[in-house]
């Protein structure tokens, strides 16, 4: 049986696409589920702590809503909370998010490491976008938020873009619905292109584990082998996010 954290609520947590921000539950109530889901990770010795500055996070979550244009998003407020605190928890040199749209999920994890709330100097916080016009928008908002330009989007195929990345990987989202009918199929190829790049300790983490978990088999069939990697299924809203370390 797989790991997973279940919330009683998970079905009945979702958002509207297009108001994303809308509060669903008081804040009290985000942050203990949050909590509870890092507990579970650390217990499982998927993240080393569950420590991270929710003062931060909070004024992080004002800034995007200011400056990303964000025509709608899948990312419910626990879900962009999540992401947050495991990218302040694991601090990567480099992060290669692939799949990004307008980049709303990339600033999820990237909000740690660049912007006005960053909690640690990053190397490489790096979005990968097939569509140019998207790759385009995700870039205008990133630059928005990010005069550094440690992240920074590139246009192009995950596949092709993670596989020829050289330096160590300690975080990779993956959220690339591919071109054809495997969409999120497309998973397990980004993993495996970058896998040889990621060191021990290594975060990947991969939306929609619960609503793409059929067209996912494959990717989540590899990442919950214990030989290969430690894995808990987070299900605390209808997308999901499956949690993997190396
Ligand atoms: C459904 S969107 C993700 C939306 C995100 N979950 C959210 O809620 O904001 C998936 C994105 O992956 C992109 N994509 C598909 N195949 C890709 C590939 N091979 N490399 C990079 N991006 C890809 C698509 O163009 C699309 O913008």
């Amino acid at each position: 049986m797989p790991h997973q954290f279940v919330a009683a609520d998970w079905e009945q947590y979702r958002i509207d696409y297009h108001n994303p921000f809308q509060a669903l539950e008081a804040p009290e109530e985000e942050i203990a589920i949050v909590d509870k889901v890092l507990a579970r990770l650390a217990e499982l010795q998927i993240i080393p702590h569950t420590r991270y500055d929710r003062a931060r996070f909070e004024t992080f979550r004002q800034a995007v809503i200011e400056r990303f244009e964000i025509p709608w998003t899948a990312i419910t407020p626990r879900m962009q909370c999540l992401l947050w605190a495991l990218n302040a928890i694991r601090q990567p040199r480099n992060m290669l998010a692939a799949g990004i749209f307008c980049g709303n999920t990339f600033i999820s994890n990237a909000g740690t490491g660049v912007g006005p709330d960053a909690v640690y100097q990053a190397d490489n916080l790096v979005g990968i976008e097939i569509k140019l016009d998207e790759a385009a928008r995700a870039e205008r908002n990133v630059r928005a938020f990010d005069e550094t330009g440690v992240a920074y989007i590139v246009a192009g195929d995950a596949v092709q873009v993670v596989g020829a990345f050289d330096k160590p990987i300690e975080l990779l989202y993956l959220d690339a619905n591919g071109t054809d009918a495997r969409s999120k199929g497309i998973y397990l190829d980004i993993l495996q292109a970058g896998l040889a790049q990621m060191p021990q300790g290594a975060l990947v983490l991969a939306h929609n584990s619960v609503n793409c978990a059929e067209k996912m088999s494959d990717y989540l069939d590899f990442v919950r082998v214990p030989q290969r990697f430690t894995s808990l299924n987070v299900i605390f809203d209808v997308e999901g996010l499956e949690v993997s370390a190396v």
